[in-house]
C-alpha cells in the first residue's frame, strides 16, 4: 500500500506516523517574523504601487488593486529575512556593499528606477515617475543622439574583497527591489488564476475578474508582469534574471501539471502504481505552482548579496524556500478541507469543486478505495463532491497531510542551522512554524 514514507523520503525522514518533533527545539522566544522587517515590508508596499501606474488609469486601477487588500507577504518577508541573516557573509559581498553605496554602481536605491534604455526607446510610461519614463509624444527622437540618462560606471576596487566574511544585519536596495518582485510575480498569477478558477472572491472582496471582467484580469496580470520584468532587468544581475524568469514558467506548467487527469489501473489499482504517480505529480506540481517562486527568489536574495557558487548560503537558501513553500501549500490544502468541514451542510472544498485532488484525497484514497474513482472522474458527476468530502473527513487524510507538511516545515528550519545566529535567523525559524500554524 502507498503511503506518506515515499512523498517523506526526499527529506530523508523515517516512519510515515512519527510525531515530527522541531528540529531546533529551543525555549528562546523567537523573533516575530514581519514585526522585526515591518519597516522595510512597509517601504516594500509603498513604493511598489508607483511601479505600477499607467498612462491608462484602467489598467493602473487594475494593476493596483489586489495590493489594496495586501497579501500575506510571505513571499517578501522571506527575500527581506534572508538578506538579513547573510549579508556580509558571501565571497563577493564587499563589492555588493560598495554597490549600493557608490553613485553609478547600480545598486542604490534611486539608480534601480533608471531605465537601461533611453526612455523614449522603451516607451514605458509611468505617471508616477515622469522624469524616468516617457511617453509616445515625440516623433523626432530617431534623428536625435541618445541622451546621458545614466550616470558614468565607476570601477570596483577589488582589494575591497579581502575582508574577512562577517553579518551585516543589512538589507541592500537590490534585495528590497527583488522583495517587490516576487509580491508583483505572485500577484500576477493570482489575476490570471481567478480568471481560470472562476473566482467570485479574494481576500473578503470581490475577486479582479468579478470586479472587472476577464480580459481586464488578464491584461493587467500581464501588465503587472511586465513592469515587473522592467525591474528585474535594472537589478542588472544575469543569474537573478534566470532564476526569476524561470519563476514565471514554474507557475504557468504548475497550473498545466495541476489539470493533468488520473488514471486508474485497468486492475483496480491493485499496484497502488497510479496512486504513487499522482502523488509524484500532486508534490510536483506543488513545488512549480507555489515552492519555486519562494526558493528562486531566496537564492536570488543571497545572490543579490553577493553569494557565489560555492557559497554554502545558496543552497541553503534554497532548500529553505523550497521546503517552507511545500509545507505552505500543503496546509493551504488542508485548509481548504477544514473550512469545508467548518461548513458542512453547504458546498465546501473549493479544490474538489474545481476537480482538483490534493494531499488529503490522495491519503484518503488509501484507506477508502472508492475514492480512485471520484478521483479519475474529477468529482463531475451529481453529488461527488459531498462523497469526496465525506470521504476524505472520514479519512486520517487531513491530519497525514498535516503531518508531511510539518516534515517539509522542519527541513525549512534544520537547514538554516549552518547560519550564524541572528534576529533575522530567529525570525526565519519562526515563520517555518507560522506557516503550519496558519488558519487562512
Ligand atoms: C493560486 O492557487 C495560484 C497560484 C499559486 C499560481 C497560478 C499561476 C498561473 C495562473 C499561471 C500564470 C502565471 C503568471 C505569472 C501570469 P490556488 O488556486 O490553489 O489558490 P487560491 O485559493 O488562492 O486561488
Ligand atoms: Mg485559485
Amino acid at each position: 500500500m502507498y503511503s506518506c514514507s515515499r512523498a517523506l523520503k526526499g527529506l530523508r525522514l523515517s516512519g510515515c506516523r512519527a510525531r515530527w518533533s522541531s528540529t531546533t527545539a529551543s525555549t528562546q522566544p523567537k523573533a516575530d517574523p514581519f514585526k522585526l522587517i515591518s519597516p522595510q515590508l512597509a517601504e516594500v508596499r509603498s513604493s511598489l504601487l508607483s511601479m505600477l501606474g499607467s498612462g491608462h488609469p484602467a489598467l493602473a486601477e487594475i494593476a493596483n488593486y489586489y495590493f489594496l487588500h495586501p497579501s500575506k507577504q510571505v513571499r517578501p518577508v522571506i527575500v527581506l529575512l534572508l538578506s538579513q541573516a547573510t549579508n556580509g557573509l558571501g565571497s563577493n559581498w564587499q563589492q555588493k556593499l560598495w554597490e549600493a553605496e557608490r553613485e553609478g554602481a547600480g545598486g542604490r536605491a534611486s539608480e534601480l528606477d533608471l531605465p537601461l534604455s533611453r526612455p523614449d526607446v522603451l516607451n514605458d510610461w509611468n505617471p508616477n515617475m515622469p522624469g524616468k519614463t516617457s511617453t509616445f509624444s515625440d516623433v523626432k527622437f530617431m534623428l536625435q543622439p541618445p541622451t546621458q540618462h545614466r550616470p558614468p560606471v565607476p570601477t570596483f576596487n577589488e582589494t575591497l574583497s579581502a575582508f574577512p566574511p562577517s553579518l551585516h544585519h543589512s538589507i541592500l536596495p537590490t534585495q528590497r527591489r527583488l522583495a517587490q518582485i516576487v509580491e508583483m510575480l505572485h500577484t500576477a498569477s493570482l489575476l490570471h488564476d481567478d480568471v481560470i478558477d472562476e473566482s467570485a472572491l479574494r481576500r473578503g472582496a470581490p475577486s479582479a475578474p468579478a470586479a472587472y471582467g476577464n480580459k481586464l484580469a488578464v491584461l493587467g496580470g500581464n501588465f503587472v508582469l511586465g513592469r515587473a520584468s522592467a525591474a528585474l532587468a535594472r537589478l542588472g544581475d544575469p543569474e537573478v534574471t534566470e532564476l526569476i524568469a524561470s519563476v514565471i514558467s514554474n507557475l504557468v506548467e504548475g497550473e498545466i501539471l495541476q489539470t493533468k487527469d488520473v488514471k486508474l489501473d485497468t486492475a483496480g489499482d491493485v499496484s497502488g502504481q497510479r496512486r504513487q504517480d499522482a502523488w509524484n505529480i500532486y508534490l510536483h506540481k506543488t513545488y512549480l505552482k507555489t515552492a519555486s517562486l519562494m526558493a528562486k527568489g531566496a537564492r536570488s536574495a543571497v545572490v543579490l548579496g553577493g553569494c557565489k557558487d560555492g557559497d554554502v548560503w545558496k543552497e541553503m537558501a534554497y532548500a529553505y524556500g523550497r521546503n517552507i513553500g511545500i509545507a505552505f501549500q500543503l496546509v493551504d490544502d488542508v485548509l481548504d478541507y477544514e473550512h469545508a468541514s467548518a461548513t458542512l451542510g453547504k458546498p465546501g472544498g473549493a479544490d474538489l469543486q474545481l476537480g482538483l485532488t490534493t494531499g488529503p484525497a490522495l491519503y484518503a484514497w488509501e484507506e477508502y478505495p472508492e475514492m480512485g474513482e471520484l478521483i479519475e472522474r474529477k468529482f463531475e458527476k451529481a453529488g461527488d463532491v459531498e462523497n469526496a468530502r465525506d470521504i476524505v473527513l472520514r479519512s486520517s487524510g487531513v491530519q497525514r497531510t498535516r503531518e508531511l507538511a510539518q516534515a517539509y516545515s522542519d527541513k525549512a528550519k534544520e537547514v538554516l542551522q549552518v547560519l550564524p545566529d541572528s534576529e533575522a535567523k530567529s525570525a526565519l525559524e519562526a515563520l517555518t512554524e507560522r506557516v503550519i500554524g496558519r488558519r487562512s
